[in-house]
């Protein structure tokens, strides 16, 4: 697929050296849903968690908003990966100019029968950051982290139409292993499902 595509030339203007890629803190939590709520209704229709945002509060979005924040307190988080590996994301952020510009996260899914675990993954990165490398640094990131949490299967779901973040997953190691439909604000969407073993 990444063959078949035409880059944008890399935005080398971006000062991507002085952005900050950092695990999530708490204080971060009410920048995140902002950066969130000023996306495209595009980029929405490509990234929508279910947790992040003011739009759309209901009782799930609130239980996920707790999961979240236990875990970026880095010691409860170890604890809750052996006891409740569920409920346990890895977030990170990348900050410019004391904004949030760039969000990723994996969210544990199981415990697989030889103690690592399955998860899912995504990654947005904000308009004025894009092309410049950075969903690269935080999915490197990402990955390391996971690593260290023995996080051995990553799946996720991505649509069809999104061939930037297709072509990211490809470049990261992920392969499309199944076809599947995404629905967002009554729409239905053709997307991928695509895995990666580390
Ligand atoms: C997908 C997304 C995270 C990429 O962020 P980015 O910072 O522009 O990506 P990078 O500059 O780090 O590029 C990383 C890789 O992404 C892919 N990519 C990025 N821009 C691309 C473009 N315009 N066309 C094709 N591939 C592209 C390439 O594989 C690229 O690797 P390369 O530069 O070595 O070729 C960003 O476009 C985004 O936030 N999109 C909306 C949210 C989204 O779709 N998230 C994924 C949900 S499943």
């Amino acid at each position: 697929m990444k063959d078949n595509i035409s880059r944008r030339p890399r935005n080398s203007s971006f000062p991507l050296r002085t952005i900050i890629v950092r695990e999530m803190r708490i204080t971060d939590w009410h920048s995140i849903h902002k950066m969130y709520d000023s996306l495209s209704e595009e980029d929405k229709a490509f990234f929508h968690p279910g947790f992040l945002g003011y739009d759309n509060i209901n009782f799930a979005w609130l239980i996920f908003q707790v999961h979240l924040l236990l875990s970026c307190i880095r010691p409860l988080r170890k604890i809750l990966l052996k006891m409740l590996p569920r409920i346990v994301f890895l977030p990170l952020v990348a900050i410019y100019q004391n904004r949030i510009i760039g969000f990723a996260y994996i969210k544990v899914k199981r415990r697989m029968p030889d103690r690592g675990f399955c998860a899912t993954l995504s990654v947005i990165v904000d308009n004025i950051a894009r092309g410049t490398g950075l969903a690269s640094i935080l999915m490197e990131s990402l990955l390391r982290l996971a690593h260290q949490e023995n996080i051995r299967e990553i799946s996720l779901m991505v649509l069809l139409n999104n061939i930037r973040a297709i072509s990211l997953y490809k470049k990261y190691g992920f392969n499309v292993v199944g076809k599947t439909i995404d629905c967002y604000r009554g729409k239905i969407y053709q997307a991928l499902i695509m895995r990666k073993y580390l």
